[in-house]
């Protein structure tokens, strides 16, 4: 029996790709294994969104060429740089049998075929035309073992926001058909999954024959299904109907992802993000009054080209005005094909230094946010879906919150356990506390460590 090992780097979006890579793998007889110098085929998912993205593929490949000379690996590349790069990377990268684009993964089987009979490398990176695109189904025994799953719901983004290169990556939107994922919803609730995540680059605009919000509230019908959560939102589509469904389905988890990106309307506008602060502050507030108790976390690009000191003054004006509970936030890198890219140099570049130091006032700032957010929890109770032992203390357990946050707790809960948990310490990022009651079991038994047992994805 043959083993194959995947590394994923990147967004949910690869995370789920890489479990359809294992099921198109699993029908030609290989295994996953979560040991990479037991692999017989190694499989990079790659992300290209920052320069430092594609160098992290770079260096990962280095340490598995040692596999390759070793036991003979076959090595392949996939995602985003793939897409991006095709062939050179098999000119750049000799040691590299394969390459494909996130839409050639039902390809695999064949390509493998490909690489071992006809001894050839192989390039294979064309898109699937919209119309004829067909969603691979998720085999819900790949999620056994957990108790909260992403699914897709749509592919690609149609927005063209100057710095972002996932257009030129994942090509144009497409919207899976919302029966089809009620259905893989469905059949995840016999496994044991209880939350579902539907992922999507810009979910708001879903046209899958019912609106996102409709989607959301049918997908919270589903029996089985306790908690429902999405990633991620454009401002520019939060219509009044999602913020209503937040209003009236408790089952939708009080967390909103709403990437804003920067707190300078000049710096939005070169950003071709569509609104304007106030626009957003006046859509965040809508949301905020029909679910006050909603965390709300954020990205912001700090050193866009063309960014002065004062427009970033309004984005840390702006992020002390939300509080967001987290916020993503990244220095600009330029990437290939994109508008901010070919204009850095009219539009003025912001040197390294000052990025950085600007990247750290916000982080700083966001920290003590975070931390007086967080420290609410403590003394109260918070409601826990339990995924697993804790990754700092195997002699804990782990879950989240509503509010999306993790909490490890001392207690005894199956993994799919809905528990009460009093909390007792909060840092930026995690709270800690103990195990009060068992409010719900799930109705499927899920064995302790077997989705450790069966992981190979490395973050
Ligand atoms: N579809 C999502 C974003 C997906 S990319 C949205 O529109 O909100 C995730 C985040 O990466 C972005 O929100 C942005 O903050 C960051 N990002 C994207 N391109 C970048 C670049 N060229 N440099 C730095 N950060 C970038
Ligand atoms: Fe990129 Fe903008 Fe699409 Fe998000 S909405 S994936 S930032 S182009
Ligand atoms: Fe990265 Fe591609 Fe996702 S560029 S963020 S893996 S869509």
């Amino acid at each position: 029996m043959k083993r194959y090992f995947i590394h994923t780097f990147g967004c949910q979006m690869n995370v789920n790709d890489t479990n359809r890579m294992g099921e198109a793998l699993a029908s030609v007889a290989y295994r996953p294994t979560p040991v990479v110098d037991n692999a017989d085929l190694i499989i990079l998912n790659t992300c290209s969104i920052r320069e430092k993205a594609e160098d992290k593929m770079l260096s990962a490949l280095g340490r598995y060429r040692q596999v390759k000379l070793q036991r003979g690996a076959l090595i392949g590349v996939g995602g985003c740089v793939a897409q991006q790069e095709k062939q050179k990377i098999l000119e750049k990268v000799p040691y590299v049998d394969f390459v494909f684009g996130p839409d050639n993964i039902g390809q695999l089987p064949e390509i493998l075929g490909r690489v071992t009979n006809d001894r050839v490398r192989v390039v294979e990176t064309a898109w699937v035309d919209s119309e004829a695109y067909v969603f691979p189904q998720a085999d819900p025994q790949t999620s056994r073992g957990r108790c909260t799953e992403f699914v897709t719901v749509m592919k690609g983004c149609d927005n063209v926001c100057a710095f972002c290169v996932v257009p030129h990556t994942r090509g144009r939107e497409v919207s899976r058909a919302f029966p089809e994922v009620l259905d893989e919803v469905a059949r995840l609730t016999t496994v044991g999954v209880r939350e579902v995540t539907l992922v999507g680059q810009n979910v708001n605009s879903y046209r899958g024959g019912s609106s996102f919000a409709q989607l959301l509230l049918r997908t919270a019908q589903v029996p089985g299904i306790e908690r429902v959560r999405f990633t991620t939102s454009h401002p520019h589509d939060l219509s009044d109907e999602l913020v209503e469904a937040f209003r009236v389905e408790p089952k939708l988890m009080p967390h909103f992802h709403l990437p804003v990106q920067s707190g300078s309307d000049e710096v939005l506008v070169r950003m071709k993000r569509d609104y304007t602060v106030s626009e957003y502050l006046e859509r965040l507030a809508r949301l905020r009054a029909a679910r006050p108790d909603i965390a709300v976390t954020t990205d912001i690009i700090v050193g866009y080209p063309g960014e002065t000191e004062a427009d970033f003054q309004k984005t840390y004006a702006l992020c002390e005005q939300v509080r967001y509970d987290g916020q993503f936030s990244f220095v600009y890198s330029p990437r290939p094909k994109t508008v901010a890219a070919l204009k850095e140099d009219e539009w003025g570049p912001v040197a390294h230094e000052v990025k950085v130091e600007r990247l750290e006032r916000l982080n700083a700032l966001q920290k003590r946010i975070s931390v007086e957010l967080m420290s609410r929890h403590v003394g109260g109770t918070v409601e826990v879906l339990v995924e697993g032992r804790s990754k700092t203390n195997q002699a804990r357990r782990f879950g989240r919150a509503p509010h999306n946050r993790v909490v490890n707790f001392d207690g005894d809960a199956p993994v799919g356990a809905l528990v009460t948990v009093q909390v007792d310490v909060a840092s930026q990022s995690a709270l800690l506390g103990r195990q009060v009651r068992i409010t719900s079991l799930g109705s499927v038994v899920i064995p302790e460590g077997a989705m450790e047992a069966e992981s190979c994805v490395v973050a």
